[in-house]
């Protein structure tokens, strides 16, 4: 069985006294109920520690993390700091990143190293934007960010690995992919998985949906075969709208 998992990812948004409402609010409807996934948060980095301390039902993750374990990196944080403080998860390449920051999946691949080599799970974010889906590039594309940013990895390391399909043009956007979408390029990675590694990696590795993904549309989008969960940013700010998509599953 794969896990499943929802999670979400705050970005630059709420400050110190809402981010704490927000942990709060889903804490307390969450020690109410059983949830067929698990519940993950990413704050900004400011709370993380705070936030932890409020986490019981839910695991907490940063957004992001440095290649290197110390130095001279003004701003930055590392996988060994965020070991340091207990956080157990990491997104790394969000496409927010990429474009942004200009992080390649050359970085990428090293930043994936260092989350493992101090225990964090990399949640790593893949997708295509809308000039190469419209253009019938999305699968190569999704093919070189994998070979690049991940199939360096053993098989025991890439199984602890969970990966986020994040259509760049879904996201933040309101246009969320169709369940067909979705479900053949989910399915495309697992096979690309599998020719990389086995079978069974392929089919242990969860794979998370992410871009508009809110509380009407995660029904049909978590019932595809090849969907275990989303990465949600928008509708992960709102309680309601999260606690209705984490019931979704
Ligand atoms: P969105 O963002 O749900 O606001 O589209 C998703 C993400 O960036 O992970």
């Amino acid at each position: 069985m794969r896990k499943k998992i929802v999670a979400g990812n705050w970005k630059m948004n709420k400050l110190h006294s809402e981010a704490f409402v927000l942990m709060r609010e889903l804490e307390e409807a969450l020690s109410k109920q059983t949830t067929a996934a698990d519940v993950l948060v990413f704050p900004p980095y400011l709370y993380l520690q705070e936030i932890q301390s409020l986490a019981s039902k839910i695991k907490v993750g940063a957004q992001n993390c440095h290649w290197e374990d110390v130095g001279a990196y003004t701003g930055e944080v590392s996988a060994a700091m965020l070991e340091s403080v207990g956080v157990s998860y990491v997104i790394i390449g969000h496409s927010e990143r990429r474009n942004y920051f200009n992080e390649t999946n050359t970085l990428l691949s090293k930043k994936v190293l260092q989350a493992l080599n101090h225990n964090l799970i990399p949640i790593f974010c893949i997708g295509e934007t809308l000039e190469q889906r419209n253009s019938g590039k999305h699968f190569d594309v999704i093919k070189q960010q994998l070979n690049d940013a991940l199939f360096h990895l053993t098989p025991a390391n890439f199984s602890k690995v969970v990966i986020a399909y994040e259509p760049v043009w879904a996201i933040g956007t309101g246009v969320t992919a169709t369940t067909e979408q979705a479900q053949e390029v989910h399915a495309y990675i697992r096979k690309v998985i599998k020719q990389q590694y086995s079978d069974s990696v392929a089919n242990s590795i969860s794979i998370l949906y992410g871009g508009s993904c809110n509380a009407q549309n995660a029904k049909e989008l978590f019932a595809c075969a090849d969907v275990d969960g989303g990465l949600i940013g928008g509708a992960s700010l709102k309680p309601n709208d999260f606690l209705t998509i984490i019931n979704s599953i």
